[in-house]
């Protein structure tokens, strides 16, 4: 069953310099329980299509479009019910735990807050709550007396999941909930994500820069490039035979999850990702494509069917698929 539906969804930040169009027409399904990946270089759209599911954009920001979350017009919602989805039905965890807790309070008192805030909990069921959510994430209960500061980075996370966790949501967003953290860590708060959204039946839109680690934890993943998405499909597959050439210098930049070396020497992938405020005419990889043909600098290729239950944006799959529909998905 499909809990979360976009449709041709963009936003734009309006500056004082102009528009930066941050996401352009993306449309993805998830199905209830299942996880889907996210990836693609920083500046992609990745965290803004991240806000704009619970519409958390700054002021200024347009977004356009359509987002149901369990058939639910998200742009529709009353700021009441909006509040309301945000802490019972969805939470999201975002990169560098550092920052999500205040240094000056307990934790188990911030993992509590929101039960007790919300009237899920009288203080003392909070309490055994919090204790069951440092159990489920593989902290001891006592670290309910301690400050953020007398945890490490990796400690320091799984108290965000633990936050994330408090009201039961039925989808958690992770946003590069490990970038931050060393390599053997992060394999280890990665493997708990996986196992916690499994055990609960939760759905996860996890977001990344490396495509090994989304491969890893999730069932689909979604290639962004310049707000745009350029590939889509089963997990393994797009890892491990993308077709479109962004997503296949992704994968190459990134061969195996946990694995120092390819972090240090990247490889596949040369140049920096654009401006959005100065985007490449055509396709807008094709300044950095290495099988750019004469007339992608003129063509803006919508995503084709690629294989069953996969979608790639390029030329060349076009040209493999020349009967089929154009945005067909399977
Ligand atoms: N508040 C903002 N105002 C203006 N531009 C923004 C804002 N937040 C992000 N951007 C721009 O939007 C684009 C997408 O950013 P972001 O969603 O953070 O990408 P990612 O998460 O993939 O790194 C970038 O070009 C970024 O500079
Ligand atoms: S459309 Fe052209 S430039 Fe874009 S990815 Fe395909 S080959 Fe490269
Ligand atoms: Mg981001």
């Amino acid at each position: 069953m499909t809990f979360l539906e976009l449709d041709d969804v963009s936003v734009t930040y309006r500056i004082a310099a102009g528009e930066v169009p941050a996401v352009r027409g993306v449309s993805l399904s998830l199905d209830a329980g299942a996880a889907l990946g996210v990836a693609g270089e920083s500046g992609s759209g990745k965290s803004t299509l991240a806000m704009a599911l619970l519409r958390l954009l700054p002021r200024g920001a347009r977004l356009g479009g359509r987002i149901l979350l369990d058939g639910e017009d998200v742009l529709a919602m009353k700021w009441g019910r909006l509040r309301a989805v945000r802490w019972a039905e969805a939470s999201i965890v975002f990169q560098g735990a550092q920052h999500g807790l205040n240094p000056v309070r307990r934790i188990g008192d911030q993992i509590a807050e929101p039960l007790l805030v919300h009237g899920l909990a009288r203080p003392e069921a909070a309490r055994g709550r919090v204790a069951e959510l440092l159990e489920q994430v593989g902290l001891p209960t006592w670290r309910a007396r301690s400050y953020p500061h007398e945890l490490s980075g990796g400690q320091r996370q799984r108290v965000m999941i633990a936050m994330a966790l408090a009201c039961s949501p039925r989808l958690i967003i992770a946003d590069e909930p490990t970038t931050a953290l060393d390599v053997m860590v992060q394999a280890q708060v990665l493997t708990l994500i996986k196992q916690l959204v499994a055990e609960n039946g939760i759905s996860l839109i996890m977001i990344s820069h490396d495509l090994s680690v989304l491969a890893d934890v999730c069932d689909q993943l979604a290639v962004m490039y310049a707000g745009r998405l350029v590939e889509h499909g089963p997990a393994g597959e797009v890892f491990h035979e993308a077709r479109h050439p962004y997503s296949q210098a992704l994968a190459a930049a990134f061969p195996t999850v946990g694995d120092p070396a390819s972090r240090l020497a990247p490889r596949g992938l040369g140049g920096d990702p654009p401006d959005p405020m100065r985007l490449p005419s055509g396709c807008s990889f094709h300044p950095r494509c290495p099988v750019a043909r004469e007339e992608c600098p003129t063509l803006d290729v919508e995503l084709w069917p690629a294989g069953a239950g996969r979608r790639a944006a390029c030329v060349h799959v076009r040209e493999q698929s020349p009967a089929a529909t154009k945005g067909e998905t399977s």
